[in-house]
C-alpha cells in the first residue's frame, strides 16, 4: 500500500499489429486475465489512489475492461500515437493538483510485481523527484539505455535508435515504468520534444529535464522477467509459461503437491487449500476454488467450480461454471458437472452428465446417467434427493424430482416426478426363453451351409 496520494497511469493506446489480431493486444489473456487485468490488479493492490488508463480510437473494449476492474478509473483517448510522452499528456486532466506521485505502467507487461512499484515510490519517498524501474538485459537490443553517472545517479534514459554506439554497450536498460514525485511530471511535459529519429514524443525525456531542473533521478532495478513486455504471440506465450511457472512454485510452497508442475495449469484467481494433489495434466481454468485436501487427478478440466474438502476429482473429469462440489464427493471419470451441485458425499463415478441440477447428499448416480438438461428452449433442473440411487444409464428428463432415498431402475427413461423411498422403472420386461440359443444357432448354421451349396 502507498502512503502518499499515488495516480497510476496506464497506457494502453498501442495498436499491438503485430499480435495481428481483431482484439486489442491489451485484451489478450494471460493465466485467464487481460493483460490490462493484470495491470490493474497491481494498481488496486497498490492502493492508488486514482487510476487514469489512455486507450488509442476504437478501443471501447479497452476502457470497459479498465472500468470493470477499477470502476473508478478515468479512461482517455490518445487520438494519434505520437509517442509515450504524448501518451501520458493525454491524461493530462488527473495530473494537476492533488494527483501526488505519478506512476506510468505499459499495460503489455503483465508480469510487473507489486515489490518493483513499492521500490519505486520508496525511491521518491527518500527523495528522488523520478525513479525508473531498469533491468540488465541479458540482449538489450530495442530497449531505452539507462545512462547513469559514476555515484548511480540516473542522468537520461537514451533510445536504441538514438543511442552512440558507446551507450548502445550499456545493459541497464528501462522496463517502461517510471514514477515522479508530485509536480514534477507535469513541470517538464510541455517541454517534450520530438527531435529524435524516431520523431515521437519520449516520455523517457522526461528524466533528462528534470535532472537539468536540479531534479535527482534514479533507477531501481528488478529482473528481467518481470519486465517482459508483449508485442506478439510468441512473447504472449512466454508471459504466459513464466506466470505459470512462478504460481506453481507459489503453491507449491503453500502446501500444494503436483506431480508434474510443468504439465498443471492454474488461472489468475485459482485457490488451493492445503494438502490439494493436482496429478498431471490438470487445466484449471478461471472461478476455481478447491479445499483442503482434494484430489484431482489426471487430465481433469475445471473451470468456475468450487471443490469442497476431502473431494476426489477424475481422471478425466470436467467441471464446468457452477459445479459445487461439497466435502467428500467423488466425480469419476469422463463425469461433467455444470450449474450443479453435488452435496456432501455424492458420487458420480464414470460417465455421466450432471447439468442443471442437484445431487443430494450420499446419493448415487450410476454410470451413464445423463441429466436431460435442454429441450431445445430452455434448460430445467434436476433434483436427485439425499440418498438416491439412480441405476446406470439412466435418462432423467428435466425438469424432474427423485425423491430421497428412492431408487431408479437403471436404463429407465425418468420424465415424472419418483417419490421418496419408491423405485422408479421405466423399461419393458425381460423376457426368457429356455432354449432359444441353442435352436438358433443350428438354424443359422443350416442356412448358411444351404447358401454355400446353392
Ligand atoms: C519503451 C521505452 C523504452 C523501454 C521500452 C521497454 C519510450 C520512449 N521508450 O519503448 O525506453 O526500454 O518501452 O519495453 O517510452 N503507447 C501509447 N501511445 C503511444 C505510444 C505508446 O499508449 O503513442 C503505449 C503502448 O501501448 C505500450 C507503451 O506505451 O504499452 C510502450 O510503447 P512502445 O511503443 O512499445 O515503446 P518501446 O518502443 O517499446
Ligand atoms: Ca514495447
Amino acid at each position: 500500500m502507498s502512503i502518499r496520494p499515488t495516480t497510476i497511469v496506464v497506457l494502453a493506446a498501442g495498436k499491438g499489429t503485430r499480435m495481428k489480431s481483431a482484439l486489442p493486444k491489451v485484451l489478450h489473456p494471460v493465466a485467464g486475465l487481460s493483460m490490462l487485468g493484470h495491470t490493474l490488479a497491481l494498481a488496486r493492490g497498490f492502493g492508488a489512489t486514482r487510476v487514469a488508463v489512455v486507450v488509442g480510437p476504437g478501443m471501447e473494449a479497452v476502457g470497459a475492461e479498465a472500468r470493470r476492474h477499477v470502476p473508478t478509473a478515468s479512461i482517455h483517448l490518445q487520438a494519434e500515437q505520437r509517442g509515450t510522452a504524448d501518451a501520458v499528456a493525454a491524461a493530462r486532466p488527473v495530473l494537476g493538483d492533488g494527483a501526488g506521485d505519478v506512476l506510468v505502467l505499459f499495460a503489455d507487461t503483465p508480469l510487473l510485481a507489486a515489490s518493483s512499484l513499492a521500490g519505486l515510490t520508496g525511491a521518491l519517498a527518500a527523495g528522488a523527484d523520478a525513479a525508473v524501474l531498469g533491468f540488465e538485459a541479458a540482449d538489450p537490443k530495442g530497449y531505452g539505455r539507462l545512462l547513469t553517472a559514476p555515484d548511480g545517479r540516473l542522468e537520461a534514459i537514451r533510445e536504441e535508435k538514438d543511442a552512440s554506439p558507446g551507450e548502445r554497450a550499456v545493459r541497464l536498460c528501462n522496463s517502461g515504468v517510471m514514477a515522479f514525485a508530485a509536480g514534477r511530471l507535469e513541470s517538464v511535459l510541455p517541454r517534450i520534444g520530438n527531435a529524435n529519429a524516431a520523431g515521437e514524443y519520449y516520455l523517457t525525456d522526461a528524466i533528462a529535464l528534470i535532472c537539468a531542473d536540479g531534479g535527482r533521478a534514479a533507477v531501481v532495478t528488478c529482473p528481467e522477467e518481470e519486465t517482459l513486455g508483449v508485442n506478439d504471440r510468441a512473447q504472449l506465450a512466454r508471459a504466459e509459461a513464466l506466470w505459470q511457472a512462478k504460481r506453481r512454485l507459489a503453491a507449491m510452497r503453500d502446501g500444494v503437491t503436483m506431480t508434474a508442475p510443468e504439465t498443471v495449469w492454474l488461472s489468475h484467481d485459482t485457490r488451493l487449500g492445503r494438502d490439494v494433489m493436482l496429478e498431471p495434466n490438470v487445466f484449471i481454468g478461471p472461478g476455481v476454488a478447491i479445499g483442503d485436501g482434494v484430489v484431482v487427478r489426471a487430465n481433469s478440466h475445471l473451470e468456475g467450480a468450487t471443490i469442497a474438502a476431502g473431494a476426489r476429482i477424475g481422471p478425466f473429469a470436467r467441471l464446468r461454471p457452477g459445479a459445487a462440489i461439497e466435502q467428500d464427493v467423488h466425480v469419476g471419470n469422463f463425469v461433467e458437472v455444470k450449474a450443479a451441485r453435488m452435496e456432501a458425499g455424492s458420487k458420480a463415478n464414470h460417465l455421466a452428465y450432471i447439468g442443471d441440477g442437484r445431487v443430494g447428499a450420499g446419493a448415487n448416480i450410476g454410470a451413464g446417467t445423463i441429466f436431460c438438461n435442454y429441450d431445445g428452449f430452455n434448460k430445467n433442473f434436476t433434483d436427485v434427493g439425499a440418498g438416491a440411487f439412480v441405476g446406470s444409464n439412466s435418462s432423467l428428463v428435466a425438469p424432474v424430482k427423485i425423491g430421497d432415498g428412492a431408487y431408479v431402475g437403471s436404463g429407465s427413461v425418468i420424465t415424472k416426478n419418483v417419490e421418496a423411498g419408491a423405485l422408479a422403472l421405466e423399461r419393458s420386461e425381460q423376457q426368457a426363453r429356455p432354449g432359444w440359443a441353442e435352436r438358433f444357432r443350428t438354424m443359422m448354421a443350416r442356412r448358411k451351409a444351404a447358401a454355400k451349396g446353392g
